[in-house]
């Protein structure tokens, strides 16, 4: 078999949005037989959440689901994961940018934004920030993971190339 593609799911702390994301992303993934052809991982752009498991409002969330998160850890993005990874994907515009900042020399890994590259929708929103919401927030994020998860599994959207 070829090499996995490989995802990484970037936010701002690593315990709401990215770690929905990478929890969306394997089920869908695994529905589809497709958990050996794509890896995913999540990290935040700050390191105040490192070690720590998701917000309980997104395992809660994630649950009512189907999809257990609880034993995800977070972390913050490493220099190395611009080699590691195939793409990574960022929430909202500003991960976006910080991430193009920490972006070393010799990286390889391309960087967008996750709900357009999964979409294929240029103008997708960005993923709201629930940190300092509700459980309604919290939904919000996970129909946009979810959505984004669905529509990349179905169109195999890793297998496209796109500027990033
Ligand atoms: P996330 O949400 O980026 O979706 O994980 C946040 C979590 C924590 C913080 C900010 C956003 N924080 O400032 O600690």
């Amino acid at each position: 078999m070829s090499q996995p593609v490989r995802l990484l799911m970037l936010c701002l702390g690593n315990i709401c949005r990215s770690p929905m994301a990478e929890g969306a992303f394997r089920a869908r993934l695994q529905a589809a037989g497709l958990e050996d052809d794509v890896q995913v991982d999540s990290a935040g752009i700050g390191p105040w959440h490192a070690g720590e498991p998701p917000d309980p409002r997104a395992i809660a969330c994630a649950r009512g689901h189907g999809v257990d998160i609880a034993g995800q850890r977070a972390r913050q993005l490493a220099a190395t994961d611009f080699q590691r990874f195939d793409w990574i994907l960022a929430a909202d515009a500003d991960n976006l940018q910080a991430l193009q900042g920490r972006r070393p020399r010799d990286a390889t890994a391309r960087a967008t934004l996750l709900l357009p590259w999964a979409t294929g929708e240029a103008d997708a929103a960005a993923i709201p920030d629930p940190y300092t919401g509700d459980a309604a927030d919290f939904e919000r994020v996970w129909a946009m993971v979810d959505g984004a998860a669905e529509a990349a599994v179905r169109q195999r959207v890793w297998q496209r190339r796109v500027d990033g």
